[in-house]
């Protein structure tokens, strides 16, 4: 009976599972205020959890409201008109149309918590938002991109206080070699390493009271 069954699930898998058309590594949209990470999260420092405050107990990283953006911008730049839709929406209550860049259908089940809980470091699935002037997906977000990571967590984990850190890992020595590089080839892009080649046994960090295990299963991710 689960014969033909498991034949069709598994013609299904294979076919998602090679197929590069879920990949959506790039995409940009316009946003309709020019907010930069650049700017607020890398020249200013701020700290991602500063706006985004849900990611470590909710499934959602929260955008944050028009009064968030307000602690500062009604002492900075208070006439700015690219500030306008943010000054609105502080007026009226009516949030500010930001384009979602990140999406997963329904059918599979995401949550940030347990990620940010487990020390799997924001630059990990993001990319170095601090160097962004507008957000662009850096990873795929397929189910072989998930699987990949579920299947051998260990070099994408880091101590938890480092979730945030963007360039945590960051060896300067490769850095500098990586930026040597570019310059030969012509291109001046910074370093991408999503800070992921420092060596860390997570196994005797005391910090964890329990190791990490992500669902491989279908069960785990499809609910
Ligand atoms: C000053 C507030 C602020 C800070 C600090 C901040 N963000 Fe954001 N973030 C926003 C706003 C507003 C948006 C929605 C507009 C956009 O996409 O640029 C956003 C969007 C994003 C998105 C895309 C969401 C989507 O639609 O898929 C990601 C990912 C993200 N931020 C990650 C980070 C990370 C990682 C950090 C820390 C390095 C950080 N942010 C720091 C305000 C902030
Ligand atoms: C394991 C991978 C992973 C990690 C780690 C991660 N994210 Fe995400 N993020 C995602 C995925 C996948 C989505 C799309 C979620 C969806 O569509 O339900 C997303 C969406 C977002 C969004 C859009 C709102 C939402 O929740 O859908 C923001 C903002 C965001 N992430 C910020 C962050 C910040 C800040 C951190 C670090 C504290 C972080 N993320 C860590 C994978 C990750
Ligand atoms: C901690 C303070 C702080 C917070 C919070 C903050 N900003 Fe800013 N923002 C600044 C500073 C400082 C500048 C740079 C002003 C300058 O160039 O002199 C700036 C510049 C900007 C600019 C460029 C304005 C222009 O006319 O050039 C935009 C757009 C902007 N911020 C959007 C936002 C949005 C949207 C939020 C909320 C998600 C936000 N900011 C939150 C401090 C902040
Ligand atoms: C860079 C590594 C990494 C990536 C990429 C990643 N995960 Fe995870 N995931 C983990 C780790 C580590 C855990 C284990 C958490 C624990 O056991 O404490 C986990 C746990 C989970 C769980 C179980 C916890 C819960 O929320 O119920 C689900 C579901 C999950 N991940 C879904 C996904 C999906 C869907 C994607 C792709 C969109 C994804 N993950 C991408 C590392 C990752
Ligand atoms: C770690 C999380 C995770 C696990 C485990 C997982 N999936 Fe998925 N799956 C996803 C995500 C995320 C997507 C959406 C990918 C995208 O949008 O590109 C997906 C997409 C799919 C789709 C594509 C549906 C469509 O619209 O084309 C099928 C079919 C599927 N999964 C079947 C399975 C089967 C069968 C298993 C068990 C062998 C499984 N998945 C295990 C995360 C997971």
């Amino acid at each position: 009976m689960l014969g033909p069954l498991a034949g069709v699930g598994l013609v299904l898998f294979v076919w998602v599972y090679f197929s590069p058309s879920f990949t959506d590594v790039g995409y940009r949209p316009e946003q309709p205020v020019p907010f930069s990470h650049k700017l607020h999260a890398g020249e200013m420092g701020l700290d991602c959890r500063y706006c985004h405050n849900t990611v470590e107990r909710a499934a959602h990283a929260a955008i944050p409201p028009a009064a968030t953006c307000m602690n500062c911008h009604s002492q900075v730049k208070t006439d700015s008109p690219k500030l306008a839709p943010v000054r609105r929406s502080y007026n009226t209550g009516e949030p500010v149309p930001w384009v979602r860049v990140h999406q997963l259908p329904d059918f599979a089940y995401f949550a940030h918590s347990p990620h940010v809980a487990a020390g799997v470091g924001c630059a990990s699935c993001h990319g170095r938002i601090d160097t962004m002037t507008v957000v662009a997906m850096d990873q795929p977000l397929s189910m072989g991109w998930c699987l990949d990571c579920h299947r051998n967590p260990e070099p994408h984990l880091r101590p938890l206080d480092q979730v945030t850190n963007m360039s945590w890992g960051d060896s300067e020595t490769e850095d500098t070699m990586i930026d040597a590089l570019r310059k030969l080839a012509g291109t001046s892009a910074p370093a991408e390493t999503n800070g992921e080649q420092q060596t860390y046994n997570y196994r005797e960090d005391p910090e964890r009271t329990r190791l990490p295990e992500p669902p491989v299963a279908c069960s785990g991710c499809h609910r």
